[in-house]
C-alpha cells in the first residue's frame, strides 16, 4: 500500500509552498498538525487542504507529522541542506545484495530485522499506539501495523520506508 508521489526537494523555510497544488505553506501545515495533534496526512488534507492534489507533498507532510509526534528531527533526504545518505555497506548489506534477490530471506536476516523492529521501530510506533509485526518474510518483508487504520498506515509508511532503507537497503518493505 504505497502511493508515494514524485519525490520533491524542500528548502525547509516556513513560507515555502509545501503543497504546490493547493498553495499551502509549510507554516500552515505545521499549525494544522499542532492544532489537531494530527497523525495522518488525510487529517491535514481535510483541515487545510494541503495534499489534496497530486500527492507529491505527502512525504513531506508525513515527515512533519512524524517529527511532531516523535519529537525528533527527521531527515528523509528530501531537503537541499541535507547530506546525501552514506550507503556504506556493512557485512549484512553485502550479504543481502548478494543473496536476497528472488530468494527467501535467510533466518539470520529475519532475526536481524525482528531485532531492529523491536529496538528501533516499535518504541517509536508506540507513540502512535501502533505495533509493527512481521507477517511475511518472503522475497519482500510484509509488515502489519496493529492499531493503525489505512490513513495512519499510509502516513507511517513514509517513515518506515526511510528507517528500513537506511538499515536494510536491499529489502523492500510492504505494509499489509
Ligand atoms: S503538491 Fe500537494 S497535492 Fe500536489
Amino acid at each position: 500500500m504505497h502511493l508515494h508521489g514524485d519525490r520533491r526537494i524542500y528548502t525547509g523555510k516556513l513560507d515555502e509552498l509545501v503543497c504546490l497544488c493547493l498553495k499551502v505553506q509549510r507554516s500552515k501545515i505545521l499549525e494544522t498538525i499542532e492544532e489537531l495533534n494530527a497523525v495522518t496526512v488525510a487529517q491535514v488534507r481535510r483541515n487545510c487542504r494541503a495534499g489534496g492534489g497530486c500527492g507529491s507533498c505527502h512525504e513531506e507532510i508525513a515527515r512533519l507529522i512524524t517529527e511532531h509526534r516523535l519529537n525528533l528531527s527527521l531527515d528523509f533526504g528530501n531537503h537541499i541542506t541535507g547530506e546525501d545518505e552514506d550507503h556504506s555497506h556493512d557485512d549484512l548489506d553485502f550479504f543481502l545484495a548478494q543473496e536476497s534477490s528472488g530468494k527467501l530471506l535467510e533466518n539470520q536476516v529475519i532475526t536481524e530485522i525482528k531485532d531492529f523492529i523491536e529496538s528501533e521501530i516499535n518504541p517509536y510506533l508506540a507513540k502512535f499506539d501502533v505495533v509493527a509485526q512481521v507477517i511475511e518474510s518472503g522475497e519482500e518483508l510484509v509488515l502489519d501495523l496493529k492499531g493503525a487504520d489505512q490513513e495512519l498506515k499510509y502516513t507511517l509508511g513514509f517513515w518506515l520506508d526511510h528507517q528500513f532503507h537506511k538499515q536494510f537497503p536491499s529489502i523492500t518493505v510492504i505494509i499489509a
